[in-house]
Parts: C-alpha cells; structure tokens; sequence
C-alpha cells in the first residue's frame, strides 16, 4: 500500500471539511454545518487518486448529512481502501462553538473494518500502548482503572478519565471521581478523547464509556497504528436499536477486541480541527482571509502522531 499518499489524501479531506464548517461555527446551525463538511469531503475525494468504498458513516444514529455506506469516493484509479467517515465529529461542539469539533476519517483495506451494521452505541475502552493487556470491558469501571493504573506505575488519583457527560454515566462519574480520579466529562466528542488516551504525555489515560458505534471503529484505527489497547461492547440506547440487533442475530455479550473492530495491522487515520482543543487548533481565518486548521495523520509505519498546518 502507498502509505503515504494515502495518509496525504485522507489529511487533505479532513483538512477541507474542515474548512469548510467555517460559517457556522458558533451559529447553532449543526445540520448546516455538517452538510458543509460532507459536501467537502465529497468533492476533495472527486480529485483524488483513490479507489475507496465508505464501509462506516456516521449520519443514521442521528439522521444527519452522511456519506452513505457502499458509496465510492475517489477517481477510483489508486489504491483499494475502506474509509470510516465522520464529517464533523462533534457537531454540538461546532454548532455552539465549543472545543474540540473534528472532522475525522479512517482507512484500511478492503473489508477489513468491523461493520457496525444496526449497532448505534458501544461501551467502550480505550488505553495507550503502556497500558495494553490491562483493560476487560467485562469488569467494573473501578477495576480497570486500578489494572490500568498498577500498570502505568501510577496512584489512581493520577489518573486522567476522559468520558461523555451523559446521564447514562453520572453514577460512574461520581464513583471515579469519589475514588480519586481526575474525571474529564465532555458533553461530545469521544474519538479525540481515545486519541488523548493514546498519547502518553496526555492528561488523560483512559477513554471509557458508551459513545457511538461508528466512532468505536474509527477510532480502532488509530488505536490499532499507535499500539494502544481497545474493547468494546455493544450498548443500545434506545428500544428500536435493541429490536434491530436482536433481528439482526447479534450477541449483546460479545467483547469487541481491536482485532474484531479493524482486522488489518494497515491502518490510516486523519483528523483536522474545526473548533481548538487540547489537541487540535481550529479553523481560523488570517488577516489576508486565507483559512487554516491543524491536521494529524497516524500511519502505520511511523506509530507516530504527524502534526501539520494546512492553508486553503
Ligand atoms: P457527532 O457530533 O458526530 O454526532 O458525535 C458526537 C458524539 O459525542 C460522539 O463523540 C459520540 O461517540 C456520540 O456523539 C455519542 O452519541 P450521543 O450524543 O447520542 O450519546
């Protein structure tokens, strides 16, 4: 596979989306803004040297704008991928102007990503290289954070948690945060919190709880490059979700490993700020009205972050 020029285009799609969100961070306008995002990614794939097949998108769960799952994106002449998409992740956070909307998009090759089919939400784990083999999605959230902790050489009141500030984890966020542990609860955005949990120099050292599905995925792909450590196991929230697994002949029981999620060691991952962040800088606009945003790309044969700027 021609890495690089993947990871190149994957950077230039999340960066144009990126970009194009511009006019409606901060105005409330989270459909706007999202169609913005898709309509971009759309038209920089149009150019690229790439024959990709969306596998994962992100709109069902919401209804939002989407690339839709089975769609070709590319000239179709380049390399044979999978992408799992999410235009804006993070839509609430762009629409109200808070930190750390991203665009995001991740590849591997074909047919290797878990397909995440009827299955909205997943519980889930993620910990950095220096704590793999310490996570079991099967034990309670306390336990893990002592294995992971024991492992990290850290007390647990070291201990960064990154979680979504949902109702469904205020009982969890009171026990961690009685326990000792430094509990980072966000409203959105649980991939750049498992990206967080990846870097070792990081305030935060673990992501855990339910969140989206497709996200578990993309996310898989960075955790898979950087030799990070990830389960997950599938959580309906809402009636209809249970019904459509049930149908569907799924167990609700299965631990989901990184293996399960991305069945390929190759994997590709691209990331650009739409609104700062502890890890990402936004779009801003120059005095010359020229657009920016900060990007990072993982790739697998560095296992590094690669940080860059792009103009538009
Ligand atoms: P989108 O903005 O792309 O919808 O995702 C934001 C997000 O917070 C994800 O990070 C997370 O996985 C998911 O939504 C959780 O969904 P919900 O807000 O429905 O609990």
């Amino acid at each position: 596979m021609k890495t690089n020029s993947i990871k190149d285009i994957l950077k230039v799609v999340a960066a144009k989306a990126a970009l194009a969100t511009i006019d409606h961070i901060g105005t409330g306008e989270k459909e706007a803004g999202d169609q913005a995002a898709v309509d971009a990614m759309r038209k920089a794939f149009d150019s690229a040297e790439i024959d990709a097949v969306v596998r994962v998108g992100e709109g069902e769960k919401d209804e939002a704008p989407m690339l839709y799952v089975g769609e070709t994106l590319g000239t179709g002449k380049g390399e044979s991928v999978d992408i799992a998409v999410d235009p804006v992740e993070g839509t609430r956070l762009m629409a109200e102007g808070l930190p750390n909307a991203i665009t995001v998009i991740a590849a591997t090759k074909r047919g290797r990503f878990w397909d995440s089919g009827s299955a909205y939400y997943m519980d889930k784990l993620v910990v950095g290289k220096e704590a793999k083999g310490a996570i079991d999605i099967n034990k309670t959230a306390m336990e893990n954070l002592h294995a992971v902790a024991d492992k990290l050489g850290k007390s647990i009141s070291d201990l960064g948690v990154y979680i979504l500030d949902k109702p469904r984890h205020h009982d969890v966020i009171q026990e961690m945060k009685s326990n000792g542990v430094k509990v980072f609860a966000h409203k959105e955005g649980d991939v750049i919190g498992s990206i967080l949990a990846l870097i070792p120099d990081s305030e935060i050292d673990v992501l855990m709880g339910i969140g989206g599905a497709p996200e578990a995925v993309i996310t898989a792909a960075a955790v898979r490059v950087l030799g990070g450590d990830m389960q997950g196991k599938l959580a309906p929230q809402k009636a209809e979700e249970e019904i459509n697994l049930q149908n569907d002949g799924i167990d609700l029981d299965r631990v989901y490993g990184l293996d399960d999620l991305v069945l390929s060691d190759w994997a590709v991952f691209a990331a650009a700020g739409v609104t700062s962040g502890p890890l990402l800088t936004g779009v801003t606009r120059d005095a010359t009205g020229q657009l920016n945003t900060e990007c990072i790309t993982i790739g697998p044969e560095c296992g590094v972050i690669e940080k860059s700027t792009y103009a538009g």
